[in-house]
C-alpha cells in the first residue's frame, strides 16, 4: 500500500474505514462529520507524507548523545481545492504547521461543463517544494485534472493528490492527464452517477461539512 511508485493508494486502515462508513451515514450531524473529516485527514497525510526525505541531526538527549532522523527541510505546500478541500486542509496542516498554503478556486460552466477559474493564489517557489493537493472527493476528475494543470503551469513539478473518497471515472481521468501525481484515497467507490456524484459516496463533501443544505 505504500509504494512510492504506485499511481493509486487506498488507506485501508480500520480506524480510516470506521471513520469514513460514520461519515458516509445520511444522518451524520455536521459537525461530527467535520470533526471525522480532521480525523481522517491525518491519518491520509500519514500516508500521503510517508516519503518525506530524512536528514540525520546530531542531538543529545538527557542520556547521551546521538544521530538522529529529522524532516530534510523539504518545503512542502498544501493546496486546497474549494470549498470542499478546507475540509482536509486544517488536519493536514495541524501535522505539518510549517507547510505554505494555496488555495485553487473552480466553478464548473454550465455549458460546456469545463472547469472555470475564479480562484488562484499559491505559494511562491513551487518548483522546489512538495505540492500535496487536497480535495476530498475525486469525482469525474475534471476539476482536479484542471487544478493540477494549474500548478503545473505555476511551476509544480512534485505533485501529489489527497482525497477522501474516489470514483474510477476519476482516477482513470488522472492518471491519463497526470500519471507522475500519485493519489491517496480512503477508498474507491463503485461509480459515478448521472450527474457526477459518487455513488454509493457520501453526498456533497461541501455541503455536509458546511451544513449548507
Ligand atoms: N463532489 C461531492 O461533494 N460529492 C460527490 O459525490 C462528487 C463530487
Amino acid at each position: 500500500m505504500t509504494d512510492s511508485d504506485r499511481h493509486l493508494t487506498i488507506v485501508d486502515h480500520p480506524l480510516v474505514q470506521h471513520k469514513l462508513t460514520i461519515m458516509r451515514d445520511k444522518d451524520t450531524p455536521t459537525a461530527v462529520f467535520r470533526q471525522l473529516l480532521r480525523e481522517i485527514s491525518q491519518l491520509l497525510a500519514y500516508e500521503v507524507t510517508r516519503h518525506l526525505p530524512l536528514a540525520i541531526k546530531h542531538i543529545e538527549t538527557p542520556m547521551r548523545e546521538m544521530d538522529a532522523p529529522t524532516l530534510a527541510g523539504k518545503k512542502l505546500a498544501l493546496i486546497s481545492i474549494l470549498r470542499a478541500g478546507n475540509g482536509l486542509l486544517d488536519g493536514v496542516l495541524e501535522l505539518i504547521p510549517s507547510a505554505r498554503v494555496g488555495f485553487v478556486g473552480l466553478y464548473r460552466d454550465e455549458e460546456t461543463l469545463k472547469p472555470v477559474q475564479y480562484y488562484f493564489k499559491v505559494p511562491e517557489g513551487l518548483d522546489d517544494r512538495l505540492v500535496i493537493v487536497v480535495d476530498p472527493m475525486l469525482a469525474t476528475g475534471n476539476s482536479s485534472v484542471a487544478a493540477v494543470d494549474l500548478l503545473k503551469n505555476a511551476g509544480a513539478t512534485n505533485i501529489r493528490f489527497l482525497c477522501l473518497l474516489a470514483a474510477p471515472e476519476g482516477i482513470a481521468r488522472m492518471k491519463e492527464a497526470h500519471p507522475d501525481v500519485p493519489i491517496v484515497t480512503a477508498a474507491v467507490d463503485e461509480k459515478l452517477n448521472e450527474v457526477g456524484y459518487i455513488v454509493p459516496g457520501l453526498g456533497d463533501a461541501g455541503d455536509r461539512m458546511f451544513g449548507t443544505k
